[in-house]
């Protein structure tokens, strides 16, 4: 949802409304900080000490009318040892004084300094980013609100004082747009099935087009006649048609190869005539989070004006039980011309993404494709919430993505790809089968994933732990994640841009 918050960049100056003060472990403050700190005289060590705060990383102080300072709060959060404070400790901490202001707070001024000194452009536009996702809630269906729940900021002014305000307010408006991508991630995968299917979402994706992205929809009768009949096949089964939309941001070189991202969109998965149970089975309104995720970074992209040139495709369908569901044992053709017999009807995201990659590869032939899937519940026993799944047919960009990951704090763990497993998904009738087995789960879904990217560098995230139903961290009290958009966008910004 648009954001209410509003960021200023100033020089240190308190003002009259909750202030915000970082410091280091034995309540190591920078000169700004330590100015106001001293017209407090011994309280501010005595409130300290009562609640035994010394400055821990993520530890915060709350003192209420301080005496001798003109503000109605002073919040002191504290940064722990670290002088080698990356950039996701900025964001996260960014994200714990956002969630410190009280629920009545119209504004609040944040001292950008240290410890270790006043901080820079980029750092203070890391605090914002993180106060942004903080900040984020999904409450557009919420008629009525309790006391007691964390309020998204209905106003909020966050005025941040730095020593350099004008470059931190450029350094912003990079990372805003990184933001923006965030929470239209978030805010596509938290929508209910029955408002955000397959046409509603490619009707939200054309929105990009007002950030000079180019944006193609193809319907039923287009894909048709492309011969992706995996992807058809899964949404045959709804009243609601299939989509596939085709991203493209031209920011790069003229006719320069493009790097290509792919998405999983289905908008709700029941399992088709596989039907899941119904325990949980609401969640599958978020089974479009790869789709979401693509959507997010072109617009992250396209709103930084990044110097690359990027497709974005996503295959939107939604899978349902009925009288022209896909049946178990059908076989279908895909656009590759391979088929595929049908063992499971609840394993079809592969399908989708084996005609939706096979389409990008032939059309753009990309530098590389890098597909988002909450493909499988094995990547969820193996990995838990905390990595995505990565498979991958390349070392250096498995090693870049890895990194990335490490550096934003969305972390990938890479699992294995082989023959052995390749064998799993032969079919006695058909050119492969859609599962494998009980056993390695995941890794046979990539398997069949990788039967459709020939020899493009590529790889697959399996996102279906970390992009949806998410342990509330210091950025996100959400549902939806945004999982993904921070992790690629810092891939193309520090290795594909020109
Ligand atoms: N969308 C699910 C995977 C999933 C499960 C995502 C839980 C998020 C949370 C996928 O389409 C699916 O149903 N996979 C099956 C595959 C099986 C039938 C081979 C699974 O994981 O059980
Ligand atoms: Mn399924
Ligand atoms: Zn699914």
């Amino acid at each position: 949802m648009a954001s209410a918050v509003r960021f200023a960049f100033g020089p240190f100056a308190a003002r009259r409304d909750v202030l915000i003060l970082f410091c280091a472990e034995n309540l190591k403050f920078g000169s700004a900080g330590r100015r106001i700190i001293a017209r407090m005289g011994e309280t501010f060590r005595r409130a300290a000490a009562a609640d035994h705060f010394t400055g821990k990383n993520g530890s915060s102080l709350d003192v209420v009318a301080p005496v001798n300072l003109d503000v109605p709060r002073l919040v002191v959060v504290g940064t722990g040892k670290g002088d080698a404070l990356t950039s996701r400790d900025l964001v996260k901490l960014g994200g714990v004084a956002m969630g410190k202001l009280p629920k009545a707070a119209t504004a609040a001024t944040i001292f950008a300094e240290f410890g270790s000194g006043a901080l820079k452009a980029g750092q203070v536009a890391d605090l914002a980013l993180g106060a942004r996702l903080r900040g984020y809630a999904f409450d557009l269906y919420k008629t009525k609100r309790k006391d007691d729940e964390e309020r998204a900021p209905k106003k909020i002014e966050l005025n941040f004082a730095c020593s350099n305000p004008r470059s931190a307010e450029k350094a912003w408006s990079g990372r805003a747009a990184i933001a923006d991508g965030v929470v239209l991630a978030r805010d596509l995968v938290n929508e209910p099935g029955n408002v955000l299917y397959p046409g509603e979402f490619a009707r939200r994706t054309s929105a990009l087009g007002k950030l000079g992205v180019n944006v193609e929809v193809l319907d039923v009768a287009a894909m048709r006649k492309l011969g992706m009949g995996a992807l058809l096949g899964v949404g045959q089964g709804s009243t609601h048609e299939a989509r596939l939309v085709v991203m493209r941001w031209n920011g790069g070189k003229r006719g320069g190869d493009p790097v290509a991202f792919i998405g999983k969109g289905v908008c709700f998965d029941s399992g088709g005539l596989s039907i899941k149970p119904a325990q949980n089975m609401e969640d599958m309104k978020g089974d479009m989070a790869g789709a979401a995720c693509v959507v997010g970074l072109i617009h992250a992209l396209a709103a930084r004006k990044a110097k690359v040139n990027a497709v974005g495709a996503i295959g939107l369908v939604e899978n349902m039980p009925d009288g022209k569901a896909q049946r178990p044992g059908d076989i279908v053709k895909t656009m590759s011309g391979q088929t595929i017999e049908i063992i499971n009807t609840d394993a079809e995201g592969r399908l989708v993404l084996a005609d939706v990659l096979h389409y990008v590869n032939k059309r753009f032939k990309p530098k590389f494709m890098i597909n988002l899937a909450t493909l499988t519940g094995a990547i969820i026993v193996a990995l838990g919430q905390e990595y995505a799944g990565l498979f991958c047919n390349d070392d250096k960009l498995a090693e870049r993505l890895i990194k990335a990951g490490e550096a934003v704090g969305e972390r990938v763990w890479r699992m294995p790809l082989g023959p052995e497993y390749d064998k799993m998904i032969d079919s006695k009738f058909a050119d492969m089968k859609n599962t494998g087995g009980r056993s390695g789960g995941a890794i046979t879904a990539a398997q069949l994933l990788q039967r459709f990217v020939e020899k493009t560098p590529w790889a697959h995230l399996d996102i279906a732990g970390t992009g949806m139903g998410s342990p509330q961290s210091d950025i996100n009290r959400s549902w939806a994640s945004g999982w993904g958009v921070r992790l690629l966008e810092r891939l193309v910004e520090d290795h594909y841009e020109r």
